[in-house]
């Protein structure tokens, strides 16, 4: 077995084979929260801790993010109540990030606040949404409500991440990438020369390590904790209006921000971007868009002033800084993602 602990508020163990982690065999009743994807691993877990013993009650979600509403709040809180959850029970999230959104979620509201313990069963979901506090349901926009509430662990077994389809690993790859261009230029390193099939003990550790320094350093984004979102300025912009999976348009996202990065302040890894990118199974272009809708959701999103828009940059790999753009070299972001159009 491999297994470290990379240090933060949180314990976040990275193994094989490590799921019976999840409890220590004192624990009154554990919760499981799972989802339709990470069904088979939250069945593995929970027959594990029946073995040993330990009280667990199971609820399986909705998938996706139809398990980040309200109404499945409310659901799943008066489940909690109805299987006696006592103040010193754990809510344990299997899944991928929407679950353990809602998970860490109704976590920290149940009875003003349960433990929460983690499975993260996809990439995005281990290297981001798992780690670093941040629960969230969506109520007209997205992750709109939510709690800062850190889970006290988080297990990650990487042979369950290592059988993923192409699609779930380029999903993930994108977030492990920007936080290598943001905090790890040795990271960046390793995924372009190894692409979507590159270590994942490596990958998850060392993505990790990036988002628990910033997310330690600035808790409530109040400053650098800002970094985590390059590449999201015009990547929530295609996610929203063509509808593009997350790390898909955060991968278009980073392309714009690197050119956007050019010519503001001289950085000259834009290629290098886009060729990484590609190697990790992700899109380097965006879809066909209207420019003057991408301008408005990129406001909505950043609230920008009249002329301009505060965005992560890169003055190198692994220097980021924020800067005010303004329209025009906004305008060259788009151009470097062939979205045209007024
Ligand atoms: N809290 C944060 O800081 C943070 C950060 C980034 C993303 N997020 C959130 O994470 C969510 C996206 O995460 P995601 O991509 O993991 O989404 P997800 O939870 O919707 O999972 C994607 C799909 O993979 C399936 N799945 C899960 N594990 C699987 C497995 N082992 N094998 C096969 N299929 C599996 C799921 O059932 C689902 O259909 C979004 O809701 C986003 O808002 C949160």
């Amino acid at each position: 077995m491999d297994e470290r602990n990379v240090a933060g508020v949180t314990s976040v163990r990275i193994g094989r084979d490590n799921l019976g982690d999840v409890a220590d065999g004192s624990e009154p009743l554990i919760a499981v929260l799972g989802q339709p994807g990470g069904s088979h691993i939250a069945e593995r877990v929970v027959a594990d801790l029946e073995a040993r013993g330990i009280p667990v009650e199971t609820r399986l979600l909705p998938d996706s993010e139809a398990a980040k509403s309200l109404a499945v709040v409310e659901e799943t809180t008066a489940w909690l109540g109805e299987i006696g959850l006592k103040r010193d029970g754990i809510v344990l999230g299997i899944g991928g990030g929407a679950l353990t959104d809602v998970a860490g979620f109704v976590a920290s509201v149940y009875m003003r606040g349960v433990e929460a313990r983690y499975v993260p069963t996809t990439l995005l979901g281990a290297v981001d949404a798992a780690i670093g506090g941040k629960t969230a349901v969506n109520v007209g926009g997205k992750n709109l409500v939510g709690t800062f509430a850190h889970p006290e662990r988080v297990i990650i077994d990487v042979g369950v991440l290592e059988r993923l389809g192409d699609d779930l690993l380029a999903e993930g790859m994108a977030e492990a990438f920007k936080a290598g261009l943001i905090g790890d230029s040795d990271l960046v390193v390793l995924l372009e020369s190894e692409g979507i099939r590159a270590d994942l003990t490596q990958v998850v550790e060392r993505s990790i390590a990036v988002k628990l320094a910033i997310a330690d350093a600035d808790f409530k984004e109040e400053g650098i904790r800002a970094h985590l979102n390059f590449g999201h300025t015009v990547g929530h912009a295609i996610e929203a209006l063509a509808g593009w999976s997350h790390g898909r348009s955060v991968a278009v996202g980073m392309v714009a921000a690197a050119a956007i990065s050019r010519s503001v302040c001289g950085f000259d890894g834009e290629e290098r971007i886009a060729t990484a990118l590609t190697s990790l199974g992700l899109p380097v272009t965006g879809p066909e868009l209207e420019r003057t809708d991408v301008h408005r959701l990129m406001r909505i999103d950043k609230k920008g002033d009249s002329d301009g828009l505060r965005m992560v940059l890169l003055e190198g790999v692994g220097s980021p800084l924020v800067s005010n753009v303004d329209t025009a070299t906004l305008e060259s972001g788009l151009d470097a993602i062939g979205i045209g159009g007024t």
